[in-house]
């Protein structure tokens, strides 16, 4: 049998655990130079089950190292998604020898097998005074409950320096509510947000309130997953610009905007205490087939972690997402073509050998059109590009390889270009089962996985007639794995 990490479809730059099941990340937080990530878990098996929050750390956000699993269900209920803070001023009490703890906030989720039907969710605390490797859950638990609480749940806190106190972030059916704590123990109702603004196609989840500077003006983004109800079908993201006034989140617009256009982004939220940076992972899958996606000993990865940043496109302001640039430790001795254009040129018509994973960038500039097609040896294919007559930037991984799990899996999906200057400067991430495009700064993005029977192993461009593409620079990128 072969090692964890060379199982077919392992991600080779991406965050999996080594066994079992992954959905959410959780509970972000950094310190004293380690990046800590939790996740939903369930070690007992390779589909969801009674949820516990698994362990990962590390240095640089590239590289991660399984640690134990820290929180399990209990007679409270399981274990589901939160977030977690460095309690700097130990406002919570819970630190020890006059220094502040970690603070993780999750909910409690009491399962309908358990109750006959219903089930009911509240938050909850647990505490570590040891840079997160053991945790106490807090005896006073739960610390914030509504009598029929459904669908209340994915608590993300934050330290809010005007009114010093903490604000805490939370998913309630279709909406938002926001509440205030000084201590991270008792809780205030402040106020709801989401009626009749945004995308509710489906339940909101895992929400997550983010401040920007901008050109020297505080604005605040409101992220908010919902499921179903995704522009390319099920689980996606969408984001609010406004304003927060310590009680109150006002957006400045009423349409629904989304961070990601592919099916393969969800639950993503920011890490808490990294200063002025900005940095989300999201969990790389979609609740309409993350059961049942082909792989064997594990199931589900997170994206890479992502830099999120405010970028003018036209008169409006967008959320942009790039690759955190930490990544670029991982690359190899890049090849760079030229002006392909000329039918006899490398990449077209016949294709060039690659080796996955890699970091792939295109600079499109002047083209009306081009697409990119990986392949293998069965003619298994995954083609992207720019469409001329939609105007949109798409991915069809109809042909890719495995897709008769689930009838949603197999398709093509399509975004819309943002960029007023039509630079068309595109990066992708390409693992064994997973891609990732970043298109005009960050202004465009969409993640997608794909199952081919054996690792792609070429690709080919093609381009209209006459058309040249600038430039394609390839990077094979070295496994996280191997250190
Ligand atoms: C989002 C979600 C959360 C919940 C968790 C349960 O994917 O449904 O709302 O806390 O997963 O695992």
């Amino acid at each position: 049998t072969l090692p964890w990490h060379q199982e077919p479809y392992r991600p080779q730059i991406h965050f999996s655990p080594k066994k079992h099941w992954v959905n959410d990340p959780n509970g972000m937080v950094y310190h004293n130079g380690v990046y800590h990530l939790f996740y939903q878990h369930y070690p007992g098996g390779t589909t969801w089950g009674p949820m516990h929050w698994g362990h990962a750390t590390s240095k640089d956000l590239v590289h991660w190292e399984e640690q134990s699993i820290k929180l399990y269900p209990d007679t409270l209920g399981f274990i589901f998604s939160g977030s977690a803070v460095y309690d700097r001023n130990n406002t919570s009490g819970f630190g020890r020898d006059g220094k502040g703890p970690l603070v993780a906030i999750f909910t409690h989720h009491v399962d309908p097998s358990q109750t006959g039907g219903k089930n009911f969710q509240y938050q909850s605390l647990a505490y570590s005074n040891d840079e997160g490797k053991t945790w106490t859950k807090y005896a006073g638990n739960p610390v914030l409950r509504k009598p029929e609480s459904t669908d209340f749940r994915d608590p993300k806190v934050l330290w809010y320096e005007p009114g010093k106190k903490w604000i805490m972030t939370l998913a309630v059916k279709d909406q938002i509510e926001f509440y205030s704590s000084p201590d991270l123990k008792n809780w205030k109702y402040e106020s709801e947000f989401g009626k009749n603004l945004g995308a509710h196609g489906g339940v909101w989840e895992c929400p997550d309130l983010v401040a920007f500077d901008y050109n020297g003006k505080k604005i605040w983004v409101l992220i908010v997953n919902l499921n179903p109800g995704a522009p390319n079908g099920g689980s996606g993201t969408q984001y609010f610009l406004g304003d927060f006034d310590g009680s109150r989140f006002v957006a400045s617009h009423t349409d629904p905007r989304w961070m990601d256009f592919g099916p393969d982004n969800y639950a993503g939220i920011t890490w808490s205490n990294t200063g002025d940076r900005r940095i989300l992972i999201g969990w790389m899958s979609n609740w309409n087939y993350a059961n049942e996606v082909p792989t064997k000993n594990w199931r589900n990865a997170m994206t890479v972690p992502r830099e999120l940043s405010l970028q003018a496109a036209g008169d409006k302001l967008l959320l942009a997402s790039r690759p955190v640039p930490e990544l670029k430790r991982l690359e190899g001795k890049p090849r760079l073509y030229r002006n392909i254009g000329a039918p006899e040129t490398e990449l077209l018509p016949s294709p060039a050998p690659i080796q996955l994973p890699a970091l792939i960038e295109l600079d499109a500039t002047g083209l009306s059109a081009w697409n990119l097609v990986f392949s293998n040896e069965v003619g298994e294919e995954l083609e992207l590009g720019f469409d001329k007559a939609s105007g949109q930037y798409y991915i069809d991984r109809s042909r890719s390889g495995a897709s008769s799990f689930h009838k949603e899996f197999a398709g093509r999906h399509s975004a819309p270009v943002f960029s007023a200057t039509p630079g068309r400067k595109v990066t992708l991430l390409v693992d064994q089962s997973s891609i990732e495009l970043f298109a005009d700064k960050g202004l465009t993005v969409m993640t997608e996985l794909f199952f081919p029977s054996s690792p792609y192993s070429r690709f080919r461009l093609n381009l209209p007639a006459g058309g040249n593409m600038k430039s394609v620079r390839v990077v094979s990128l070295r496994s996280i794995h191997t250190h």
